[in-house]
């Protein structure tokens, strides 16, 4: 097939676009400074000789180049200097940090970086490095949407509050730094470009700030892993794109706040290992997208909700450890997407629902240490389906119908010779329960009537046995 006849043209075109390029060096003084940045960080190579009189012609892994933005084809032709537009430090191949390693403060002057990477650079623990930033008036005409502070366990000092100067921020990650301390500024609310913020396992304090709120492009903020102290700001609720947030691992008390049920978009809820405690907001089951929420070690001390029952997405549901009492609602027996259920070592009382069994999707399920009672009602199918990921043990009251169906380490005996004395059994523990008082079996408040109840039933299920 014959070339369309403006081929030649194009091709003239290209050559002379490129010819453009190759003729516009760098500048001599973002040369300069890029060689500053490249010294006060790694050893790797003798970056001037690397480098030559234009780095930007053969740039090495870590170094990326851009002509500047708002030079198009027409400005090309004059004036299509290449810029630095990446940096990434740490991880070979890029270049890796010496032993002594600034924080390199002179690569915010470059003046077309988009983004810096410092990935397991600053490890010496004989050389403390400060994290810094140059003053406000420095970064007001930066382009930087990406840092990326990361894995650095001698990098020390707070979060700079001139961080809220570099507003083309879009991902801010300050994340595994153990040594960067203090209170998360409020100012990062100026960042109005952030759509991710990620300042996990860090040694932060303080309360989260509430103006983290306005940062309203935000579809990820994970702060997990820090002390951070005090309540969940209610104006998180504010931010209606994010799908994940984490908050796991710091010292939150308070409520869960009413206004997450704002976060329509979230995917992802993490709030495990802090003081929460009290009701679940009602309105969760309005987080349609809610696939995993993932709330152990909490002291909630409630009734478990039936509401959650109704996330129609659900694939983990972790509540493990919470001192949540009550039965498990039978509206979890709709959760069809689930494939984990962890309960374990809560005060959970009376059935488990049959609906369970109707999971397919159900892989890990861990009711274990509680004070569920009855004959487990799960099929041979579903205990195959679960296998040794199935842990009932430590529910004193628990019984299974059917020797065969009984995977070795499910924990729970088989509740007599034949299925008929365990049904007995339990509905003898029902009567005792009426003839004890009403809703005592319920009530983990009165936790020595709910003792003697199960023991008066054991006693009745071995009469009938013998
Ligand atoms: C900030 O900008 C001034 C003026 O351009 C410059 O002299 C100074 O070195 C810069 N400071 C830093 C830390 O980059
Ligand atoms: C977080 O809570 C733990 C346990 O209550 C406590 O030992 C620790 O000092 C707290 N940390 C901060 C930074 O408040
Ligand atoms: C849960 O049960 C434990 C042990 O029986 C008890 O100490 C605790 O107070 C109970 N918690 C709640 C919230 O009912
Ligand atoms: C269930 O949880 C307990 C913690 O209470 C843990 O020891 C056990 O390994 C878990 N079982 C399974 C099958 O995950």
């Amino acid at each position: 097939m014959a070339p369309p006849s403006y081929y030649p043209w194009l091709v003239v075109l290209v050559f002379s676009l490129q010819a453009a390029f190759a003729a516009a060096a760098m500048d001599p003084s973002e040369r300069e400074t890029l060689l500053r940045v490249m010294d006060a960080v790694s050893s790797d190579r003798n970056w001037r000789e690397a480098a030559g009189s234009d780095p930007c012609s053969s740039p090495w892994p870590g170094l990326e180049c851009k002509p500047a933005s708002g030079s198009g084809a027409g400005a090309a032709a004059t004036a299509a200097r290449m810029h630095v537009a990446r940096l990434d430090f740490g991880v070979p191949p890029n270049p890796t940090c010496k032993e002594t390693a600034t924080f390199p403060v002179g690569a915010f002057a470059l003046p077309e970086l988009r983004a810096l990477f410092l990935v397991d650079c600053f490890k010496n623990p004989d050389a403390i490095t400060a994290f810094t930033l140059p003053p406000p008036p420095n970064l007001s005409s930066s382009r930087l949407q990406q840092l990326s502070v990361r894995s650095n366990p001698s990098l020390s000092g707070t979060l700079p509050s001139q961080l809220a100067s570099i507003k083309s921020l879009q991902v801010l990650t300050v994340s595994q730094n153990t040594l960067i301390r203090g209170e998360v500024p409020q100012s990062l609310g100026e960042l109005k470009s952030l759509v991710h913020l990620d300042l996990s396992y860090n040694s932060l304090t303080g309360p989260i700030p509430s103006r983290l709120g306005e940062l309203r492009a935000l579809v990820g903020l994970d702060l997990s892993y820090n002390s951070f102290s005090g309540p969940i700001p209610s104006r998180l609720g504010d931010l209606t794109q994010l799908q994940k947030l984490d908050l796991s691992s710091n010292n939150l008390t308070g409520g869960v706040p009413a206004t997450v049920t704002r976060l329509k978009s979230l995917t992802f809820l993490a709030l495990s290992n802090n003081g929460l405690r009290g009701r679940l907001p009602s309105g969760l089951s309005g987080l349609h997208d809610l696939q995993y929420l993932i709330m152990e070690n909490n002291p909630m001390g409630v009734p478990l909700p039936s509401e959650l029952g109704n996330i129609a997405r659900l694939q983990e549901l972790r509540l493990a450890n919470s001192g949540y009492s009550g039965s498990i609602p039978d509206t979890f027996g709709l959760l069809t997407s689930l494939t984990t259920l962890s309960l374990e070592n809560n005060n959970l009382t009376g059935r488990i629902p049959a609906g369970l069994s109707r999971l397919k999707r159900m892989y890990h399920l861990n009711l274990s240490k509680n004070g569920l009672d009855g004959v487990v009602p799960f099929d041979g199918a579903f205990l195959r389906q679960l296998g040794r990921n199935l842990d009932l043990s430590a529910n004193p009251g628990l019984c299974v119908a059917d020797r065969e169906a009984v995977a070795p380490d499910v924990g729970v005996g088989v509740c007599g010779a034949d299925e008929v004395a365990c049904k007995r059994s339990a509905a003898a523990e029902r009567l005792v329960g009426r003839v004890i008082g009403g809703e005592v079996t319920r009530g983990s408040r009165w936790p020595a009537a709910a003792l003697l109840l199960r023991a008066a039933a054991v006693v009745l299920c071995c009469c009938i046995l013998l």
